[in-house]
């Protein structure tokens, strides 16, 4: 039986499949709504499905796709445990950047995917979902790597992988960001820990104020 939350993602991504708000379907073979469970702790957010994807209808299945799952793996995390999409979820024609109406039309798809989720982290892959999930917040070669928190979330920006295959020094800072990453859910479950641990129990060695005060 599925839970409440994959059954409001399985809702969700058939408003996705059916969508026509904007003129990206017109050149679709498919939308790629994003793939994994409604339960994972991590969301990764791309920019729009590429060739591949729009012929799989699978999020981050191309080259750079096999990029994102060598640096999930790097640090011990599947790729299926991992929810990921993108800011546009139909493919922009020629794999062209998405324009601001297709960005807008498709943004309450992506709203409603965060809320259901609730994910722990959001890893913003490249500069379009930066803009689209952490607008104002600074450019891509500033802030990647950096944990960002807004509202109760936790949002760490990573150069694009797809950027990494033309870049060969980018895939070393890649590498060296989500070696952070892993230092940031370790933190995040160390946390976690504490809160679930009865009162009484080990206290926390830092003072409250100091501690995330996200998980
Ligand atoms: N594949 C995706 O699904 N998204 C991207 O941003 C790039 C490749």
């Amino acid at each position: 039986m599925l839970s409440g939350a994959e059954d409001a993602l399985s809702v969700v991504h058939a408003h996705i499949l059916a969508c026509t708000a904007c003129a990206l379907h017109r050149g679709r073979t498919q939308a790629v709504p994003g793939t994994g469970p409604a339960s994972a702790r991590i969301m990764a957010v791309g920019e729009g499905p590429g060739e591949t994807e729009d012929r799989l209808g699978q999020p981050f299945v191309g080259a750079a796709g096999n990029v994102l799952t060598r640096l999930l793996g790097s640090i011990g995390l599947r790729r299926e445990d991992i929810y990921i999409t993108n800011v546009v979820k139909c493919r922009p024609p020629g794999n062209r950047d998405p324009e601001p109406a297709e960005v807008e039309a498709c943004s309450h798809y992506l709203d409603a995917q965060i809320e259901i989720i609730q994910p722990a982290v959001i890893l913003v892959l490249g500069r379009h979902a930066l803009a689209r999930l952490l607008p104002g917040a600074g450019g891509i070669s500033q802030i990647h790597g950096r944990r960002l928190v807004r509202g109760d979330r936790l949002f760490v920006p990573l150069y694009h992988p797809a950027a990494a295959l033309y870049n060969g020094g980018l895939m070393r800072t890649l590498e060296e960001d989500m070696l952070r990453v892993r230092g940031y859910l370790d933190e995040a479950d160390r946390e976690r820990a504490l809160r679930a641990a009865p009162t009484g129990a080990a206290e926390p060695s830092t003072p409250a104020h100091d501690q995330l005060s996200l998980f």
